[in-house]
């Protein structure tokens, strides 16, 4: 059977095969509502404009409503043979209001609409992400504050290399996560044009007002130039771009809870309710939150590489392609969204093993460079002074025996200046309180209480 929207020039319909191929419902359920409220700033715009009457209007927006009212309980029969949301809401919008609807698609297309459509939703997506990051950065600030003075050692290469606190590691996060909820509001503010009214991509004759239905939507302003308003999906990479680089955020931080929760480190536990047990090992408790957590970057970047092989080759404007990027943008951006909230209940509820932390916190020599910068005070340039200290490490690897336990006369022999008041004072505790620059572990107090203000 012919389409009933665009049959005019068709004899037949497409092929059954291609029908079920083709259409897009399965993404587009999910935009309805930004399908309604688009057509209802649309209606109220062709109304002020005289375009239509204000009695056509008033029927299409209370036949938008009711179409609205079936779909919210379920009684609307979506069709595949009506290929998307647009065509669903169209056609169940004639049968209600037959003399109005045919009206509604004055002066616009699907072209404009989807990409209007498919803005708003991202758009509403990126600020429940956004608000999801602040969620995580409570969960962070909420641990580094019950923690707050652990110790715990800071690694490089994933050797133990100093002394910090575990209040410093989870601020870390908080800062991490502040840049990647900066990227999701760039991406909402660059998407924040209109498209509507750029029809499907040379504009109208009709003397439609494109900042009206602007506003109305929420948008800053219309897009200025038909062509990109209708093509336009960069809009989409941005997003999954920023969502992509927050689950590499969340990602690290995942697979630093399952190494660290690992018995042979056994400094952090997930609570019960973001574990799982083995249905074998009666012992175990995995860290599948954690784990899953590390994984789902993997669908963001793929989402991200999906988006710019869809649209790298589209020459301007519209081409179906577009169609394929609305179920991966969204996906995408639900699942960052899940991540976050899932990351953020997983961080407020660890608990942390204070005297595992400490004692590696003190182990593998983590106050060498506390010595040489000891010995760099009294005036022994730096580089020598790290020469000396790496004598003594040697000799002490020699011992086996910890910095403070070196033996005197053999530490004397390396150099005067190694005397046992020196080396006695070598705890983490001390290195920790020692570093006071900007943005160091001493400082960490302060930092704590300039978020404590910034997250409410
Ligand atoms: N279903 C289409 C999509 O999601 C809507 C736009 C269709 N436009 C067209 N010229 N066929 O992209």
């Amino acid at each position: 059977t012919r389409n009933p929207l665009w049959g005019g020039r068709f004899a037949g319909g497409p092929a059954e095969a291609f029908q079920r191929f083709g259409h897009s419902l399965d993404a587009d359920i999910k935009l309805w509502r930004e399908d309604i409220q688009g057509s209802k700033a649309h209606a109220r715009m062709l109304a002020a404009q005289g375009i239509i009457s204000e009695a056509e209007r008033d029927a299409l927006l209370s036949g938008l409503d009711q179409v609205a009212s079936e779909i919210e309980a379920g009684t609307f029969g979506w069709s595949e043979a009506l290929e998307d949301v647009h065509m669903n809401v169209e056609a169940r919008l004639r049968e209600i209001a037959p003399k109005a609807a045919g009206k509604l698609h004055t002066g616009r297309s699907r072209n404009d609409q989807v990409a209007t459509d498919l803005r708003l939703w991202v758009r509403a997506s990126l600020d429940r992400c956004a608000e999801a990051v602040r969620e995580c950065q409570r969960a962070f600030l909420h641990q580094a504050e019950s923690g707050h003075d652990a110790l715990m050692p800071g690694f490089t290469h994933l050797q133990i290399a100093q002394p910090v606190t575990y209040a410093h590691h989870c601020l870390a996060y908080v800062e991490m996560l502040e840049r990647d909820r900066k990227r999701l509001l760039s991406a909402r503010e660059h998407l924040n044009e209109s498209p509507l009214g750029a029809a499907a991509l040379g504009g109208t004759p009709h003397p439609i007002d494109r900042d009206m239905t602007a506003k109305e939507l929420g948008f800053d302003r219309p897009m200025a130039n038909s062509l990109d308003a209708a093509s336009a999906r960069d809009f989409c990479l941005e997003a999954v771009g920023a969502a992509s680089i927050c689950g590499v955020t969340l990602s690290r931080y995942a697979e630093e809870v399952v190494l660290f929760s690992s018995a042979p480190f056994s400094y952090w536990q997930c609570s019960e309710s973001f574990s799982t047990g083995s249905s074998i090992m009666p012992q175990k408790r995995n860290p599948d939150a954690a784990e899953l957590i590390r994984a789902k970057v993997g669908r963001l970047t793929g989402a991200f590489n999906a988006l710019t092989l869809q649209t790298k080759g589209l020459a301007l404007a519209y081409a179906k392609d577009m169609q394929e990027t609305k179920p991966v943008t969204m996906e995408a951006l639900d699942q960052l969204e899940a991540t976050l909230l899932i990351t953020a209940g997983m961080v407020r509820e660890m608990t942390i093993n204070r005297a595992r932390m400490a004692e590696d916190a003190n182990a593998g020599y983590a106050t060498a460079t506390d010595l040489a910068d000891s010995l760099a005070k009294d005036g022994i340039p730096f580089r020598d002074a790290h020469h000396i200290v790496g004598a003594l490490v040697a000799l002490c690897e020699e011992k086996g025996c910890t910095l403070s336990e070196a033996p005197e006369a053999e530490a004397q022999a390396i150099s005067p200046l190694l005397t046992r008041d020196r080396l006695a004072g070598l705890t983490p505790e001390a290195s920790v309180q020692g570093k006071l620059s900007y943005g160091g572990p001493a400082f960490t107090r302060q930092q704590a209480d300039r978020w404590t203000k910034a997250l409410g």
